[in-house]
């Protein structure tokens, strides 16, 4: 008779592709029984439509079946709790934290993934938004436009010159516009010919190249502005930022539900936690209340909702982003109460960990007795 450690030692190789992890080590292996020749389990799923169902499921039972003295094995499947669910997360997350690779964003940077579940609800403009928000609140703020074909940065934040790298670091130094040091393709092509030659070189390296070879120095926030989709970019981001958490921009007309199990379905893949929704275009036209629906959906706050307002548009296309004048319309505003939220949700890091504090007081306290 196989005992319960086996049994486990054995679903040790039973891995989430997905989570790049064992089962047991995700926390999925939720009960071991043995009865003889007969091995019951219970296996917890993330989501009960897991795309990789059949898979794991099959896995399990074929590894433990295939335990000598195992004659029978029954699988019992069923949906993790929520509380589950966190739980992996942050396991996943750890391992990525521990797998990342390194960057030259700092580890003590909060990272605002701005991300939505369709395009064109204004990602970009709530992106630049937040950026010279954060930076008017006198904090140190990035962004970087990971929208790497459909970049729209630079012409909204006003950034202009093209981006070089240090003789001596190699290291790109980042454009400066409205405080925010900006980083996009758009800074780097400047014709259509030099855009397709690029495209051809650095598709899949550009993001890496932007988080390892720029200069960001010491920064509070970076603000990334996702492609729409929900592609390679958010598992290549998370596999240099672990730190990255998501901010989700929807409109108020959105088909909540269907919007949330893409946005979740990102957030899982990535290991993202989602700080908030925000809803743009609110008003008249477009109505109110997607946001808050998605929101609820997801479990997760609403940070706020900013009104369909023209001045966003000039704004945009003048480089002057609407939050750094509230005079020039609601939606200005309304981006700075979002911003004062995003920061209680998401304070900066402390600049000094607890030990390099502790390190610190010592040598004080040593330097004083001699
Ligand atoms: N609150 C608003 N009021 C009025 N116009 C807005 C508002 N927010 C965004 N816009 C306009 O809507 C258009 C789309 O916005 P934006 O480019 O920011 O969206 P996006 O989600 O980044 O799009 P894509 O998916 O193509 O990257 C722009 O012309 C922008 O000026
Ligand atoms: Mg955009």
């Amino acid at each position: 008779m196989v005992s319960r450690d086996q049994v486990l030692e054995a679903l040790e190789g039973v891995q989430d592709p997905e989570l790049g992890g064992n089962v047991v080590e995700l926390g999925m292996i939720t009960d071991v029984r043995v009865d003889e020749g007969t091995v019951n389990i219970g296996l917890a799923l993330t989501i009960a439509e897991c795309p990789l169902r059949n898979q794991i499921e099959g896995d399990t039972h074929r590894r433990v079946l295939a335990m000598p003295g195992v004659d029978e094995v029954n699988v019992r499947v069923t949906a993790m709790t929520k509380k589950q669910r966190s739980e992996l997360m942050s396991v996943a997350r750890r391992r990525a934290r521990e797998g990342a690779e390194p960057t030259q964003v700092s580890p003590t940077t909060r990272v605002v993934a701005v991300a939505s579940g369709k395009g064109g609800v204004g990602k970009s403009s709530i992106s630049v938004n937040l950026a010279a928000g954060l930076s008017a609140e006198g904090f140190r703020v990035g962004i970087l436009d990971a929208d790497i074909w459909g970049y729209s940065i630079p012409r909204m934040l006003g950034a202009k010159g093209r981006l070089e790298a240090d003789a001596d670091t190699q290291l790109i130094e980042p454009s400066e516009a409205s405080g925010v040091k900006v980083i996009s393709t758009g800074l780097i092509i400047e014709d259509e010919e030099t855009a397709l030659m690029w495209r051809g070189l650095m598709l899949g390296k550009a993001l890496e190249q932007f988080l390892k070879q720029v200069a960001w120095g010491e920064l509070d926030y970076l603000v990334i502005d996702m492609p729409p989709g929900t592609g390679d970019v958010q598992m290549a981001l998370t596999r240099m930022l672990p730190q990255a958490e998501m901010v989700v921009v929807t409109t108020p007309q959105s088909a909540a539900q269907r919007v949330a199990i893409r946005v979740a379905d990102m957030a899982r893949r990535s290991y993202m936690p989602i700080v908030g929704v925000i809803e743009n275009m609110t008003g008249e036209i477009f109505g109110s209340g997607g946001g808050k629906e998605l929101a609820d959906e997801l479990g997760v706050p609403l940070l706020g909702s900013v009104p369909l307002d023209q001045s966003v548009v000039r704004g945009g296309d003048a480089g002057a982003p609407v939050v750094l004048d509230p005079e020039a319309g609601p939606a200005g505003r309304a981006i700075i109460q979002i911003v004062e939220r995003l920061v209680q949700a998401l304070p900066p890091a402390e600049l000094e960990t607890c030990t390099g504090r502790i390190a610190k007081l010592l040598a004080h306290l040593e330097n004083g007795a001699a």
